[in-house]
């Protein structure tokens, strides 16, 4: 069982740079998934803790040791792919033995692991079937089982549930939750899916271009995103500009002063507001705080609707609307929201240093 030290890796494919001097820690028995788009350099990282990618530069550390000249066998690590990845020529039981035989486990040894790894991941009795005979989501349990027969140190997963349908996902996320806990095997998990990432780890990492965006509990970076780009890749963020002034802040082009808690803040600094659609509020009229737009068009999606607004200023904002009746288009709402719900992003220079600060408390101690 083992942390895992990231100390300034770096992968460079010649100019291009997949990922840049990264430090961080994943303690020990912590889900942590790294969370970016597509080409971010997700998978860049995973192969480096594999040791299946050499980085360019910096060191990776498992459980204390360093392993950046490891060869992969020697790392203790479970691994899942996206595709499984199982050998279809052989069924159930001979794909999770495969780890064991490889390392040349005896016979009764590895049955009796075999045997309890499937019991884990609740197959037992499909150890005759081939992958080809099996759902999708048993397939992904065939494929966590292999990972975890031999009893590795670190559990790696990258976008394991890509291929499930939305219901199934959401079964085997809870399954894959609850087993990383009863094990407390240190996971680093890899997806673009943000409510996969929200809903399943202990932290986030969020990675764009191959650089460390931010670092935090899902709460903490869904609601107080340090970047435009962490606010809008993390669901839904309307985004409002303008300078503080006493009470909130002077929407750009407007007169409309919207709440929000500047705290800290200089009068008369520019600054934008992050507010999460379930944050907006329908007042009955206008309120202290509150923002006139006009209603375009509700958006159904069964258990709640999206409602899209735009202000006089051709401002687009969504709310989120419960099971209400959508006004006609073009009828003014007023929008509230809680001061506190108004989350001001750093100041690109306030957000430099807050980024160095985070840098320096996640390097290895
Ligand atoms: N073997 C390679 N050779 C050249 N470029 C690569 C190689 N592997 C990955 N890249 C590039 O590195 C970047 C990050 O890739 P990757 O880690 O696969 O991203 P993600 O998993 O987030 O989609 C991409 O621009 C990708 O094209
Ligand atoms: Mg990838």
């Amino acid at each position: 069982m083992g942390d895992i030290v990231f100390d300034g890796i770096e992968k460079r494919y010649g100019a291009l740079v997949a990922v840049e001097r990264l430090s961080a820690r994943v303690e020990q028995g912590e889900f942590l998934t790294i969370l970016g788009p597509s080409g971010s350099g997700k998978t860049t990282v995973l192969s480096m803790v594999a040791g299946l990618t050499a980085p360019s530069a910096g060191r990776i550390h498992i459980a204390g040791r360093d392993v950046t000249d490891l060869p992969p066998q020697e790392r203790r690590i479970g691994l899942v792919f996206q595709s499984y990845a199982l050998f279809p020529h052989l069924d159930v039981f001979r794909n999770v033995a495969f780890p064991l035989a490889v390392r040349g486990v005896p016979r009764e040894e590895m049955s009796r692991r075999v045997a309890a790894a499937l019991a884990r991941v609740r197959l037992t009795g499909l150890e005759k079937r081939r992958p080809a005979q099996l759902s999708g989501g048993q397939q992904q349990r065939v494929a966590l089982a292999r990972a975890l027969v031999f009893e590795p140190d670190i559990l790696l997963l990258d976008e394991p549930l890509g291929a499930l349908d939305r219901k199934l996902r959401e079964e085997v996320q809870v399954e894959l939750k609850s087993l990383q806990r009863e094990l407390g095997i240190t996971t680093l998990l890899v997806t673009h899916d943000q409510e996969e990432a929200l809903s399943l780890s202990d932290r986030l990492l969020v990675l764009n271009e191959g650089a460390v965006q931010q670092v935090g509990a899902p709460d903490a970076v869904y609601r107080r995103p340090a970047s435009r780009f962490v606010a809008e890749f993390l669901g839904i963020a309307n985004l409002l500009q303008g300078r503080l002034v006493r009470g909130g802040l002077r929407l750009e082009g407007s007169e409309a002063v919207v709440a929000c808690d500047a705290a800290g803040r200089p009068e008369g600094a520019l600054a934008t507001a992050v507010i999460r659609p379930e944050q907006i509020r329908i007042a009955a009229g206008p309120v202290p705080g509150s923002l006139p737009a006009q209603f375009r068009q509700a958006v159904y999606l069964g258990h709640l609707q999206r409602w899209h607004l735009e202000t006089a200023q051709g401002l687009r904002l969504i709310a989120q609307a419960g099971a209400a009746i959508p006004p006609q288009p073009g009828e003014v709402l007023h929008l509230a929201w809680d001061p506190g719900d108004a989350w001001l992003l750093p100041e690109p220079g306030l957000a430099a240093s807050a980024a160095a600060a985070t840098r320096a408390a996640l390097l290895p101690a």
